[in-house]
C-alpha cells in the first residue's frame, strides 16, 4: 500500500520489509537512521521493545506505550503509535459503529487487546467485558481502565446479556484451521449486532463466519491495517495519504482482488 501510495504522489520513495532479530533492533533503527531512511514501521515483537530505544516520543506512543511508526527528525528516532487510532476509524467505517455508549465484548488481552480496551474505554463506551484464555491479563487491563476511565464499567467474563459488538484481537484465527475464539457456549454471537475481526488474513476467519451466519454485521482488520499504514504515510511524508490508492493496493496484495 505504501508503495502504491509514493507512486501515486510521484515520490520516489520506497517501503521495503526487513526481518529484524530484537536482539538487534537498537542497532537495526540506528542503521536505517545513519543510512537516510525517512522512518520506519514497527510490529510484533518491536512495538514495546521500541519504546525505549527512541529519542523521544509523539504523545500518541507515550498514551499507548508501544511505537509502530517511527519518523527520523533532526533531532533523531521520534516514536508514534497509529494503531490505536486506526482500530476505531474502522469500527466506524466498516461497521458504522457508534462507540460512545457502547457494549462491547473484547476478546484478548495482548499487545492487540490492551491497545484495544484502552482505546474503547478513551473513546467512552459504556460497557467493556474483557475475555482472555489467560484471565490474570485481562485483570490487569481492567484494573489500569478502572483506575483511568471511571465512567467505563468493566468486567473480566463473557457478558449476561446482548453486545453492540464483539471484537477479536486474540492470534486465534490467523491459521485456517483454527477454531473461534468465542465460547458459544458461554456466549452466543447472534446476541451481538457487529462482529469485528482484527486479523485479515484468511479474510473470513471462524468467527466472522458463524457471525455472518448469524446475521450480524461484520468487518475483517483490514481497516485497521489500511488506516495505520495511511497515517504512518502522513507522518513521513507531510502529505495527505491517498487512501482509495492505498486500500485498491491492499486488497490486491492481500486477496488477489483486481
Ligand atoms: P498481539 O500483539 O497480536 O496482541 P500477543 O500479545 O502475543 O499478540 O497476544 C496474543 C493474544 O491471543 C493473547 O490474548 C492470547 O491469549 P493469552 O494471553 O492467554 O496468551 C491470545 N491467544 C493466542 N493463541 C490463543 C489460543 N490458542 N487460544 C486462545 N487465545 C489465544
Amino acid at each position: 500500500m505504501h508503495n502504491a501510495a509514493f507512486a501515486a504522489l510521484g515520490l520516489n520513495w520506497r517501503y521495503l520489509a526487513f526481518e529484524v532479530d530484537p536482539k538487534n533492533l537498537r542497532a537495526a533503527i540506528a542503521g536505517a537512521q545513519a543510512m537516510g531512511f525517512a522512518g520506519l514501521n514497527l510490529t510484533v515483537p518491536h512495538k514495546l521493545l521500541a519504546v525505549d530505544m527512541m529519542d523521544a516520543l509523539d504523545e500518541s506512543a507515550e498514551k499507548w506505550g508501544a511505537v509502530n511508526t517511527v519518523h527520523f527528525q533532526a533531532a533523531g528516532a521520534v516514536g508514534y503509535n497509529t494503531d490505536a487510532d486506526a482500530i476505531t476509524q474502522s469500527l466506524r467505517e466498516d461497521l458504522q459503529l457508534e462507540l460512545r455508549g457502547a457494549k462491547v465484548l473484547l476478546l484478548g488481552a495482548g499487545g492487540a487487546g490492551r491497545t484495544a480496551a484502552l482505546k474503547l474505554a478513551s473513546e467512552k463506551v459504556a460497557e467493556l467485558f474483557l475475555v482472555n484464555r489467560t484471565p490474570s491479563k485481562a485483570e490487569e487491563i481492567a484494573g489500569e481502565i478502572k483506575k483511568q476511565f471511571r465512567s467505563v464499567s468493566v468486567t473480566v467474563g463473557y457478558p449476561k446479556a446482548g453486545v453492540d459488538l464483539i471484537l477479536n484481537a486474540t492470534s486465534l484465527g490467523l491459521k485456517h484451521d483454527d477454531a473461534s475464539p468465542l465460547d458459544e457456549a458461554r456466549f452466543s454471537v447472534n446476541q451481538a449486532h457487529a462482529v469485528y475481526d482484527m486479523i485479515y488474513r484468511p479474510a473470513e476467519t471462524a468467527l466472522l463466519k458463524s457471525a455472518k451466519a448469524a446475521g450480524c454485521r461484520t468487518a475483517n482488520g483490514l481497516g485497521m491495517l489500511l488506516h495505520q499504514g495511511a497515517k504512518a504515510f502522513e507522518i513521513w511524508t507531510g502529505q495527505p495519504a491517498p487512501r482509495d490508492v492505498m486500500r485498491q493496493a491492499l486488497e490486491q496484495n492481500v486477496y488477489g482482488h483486481k
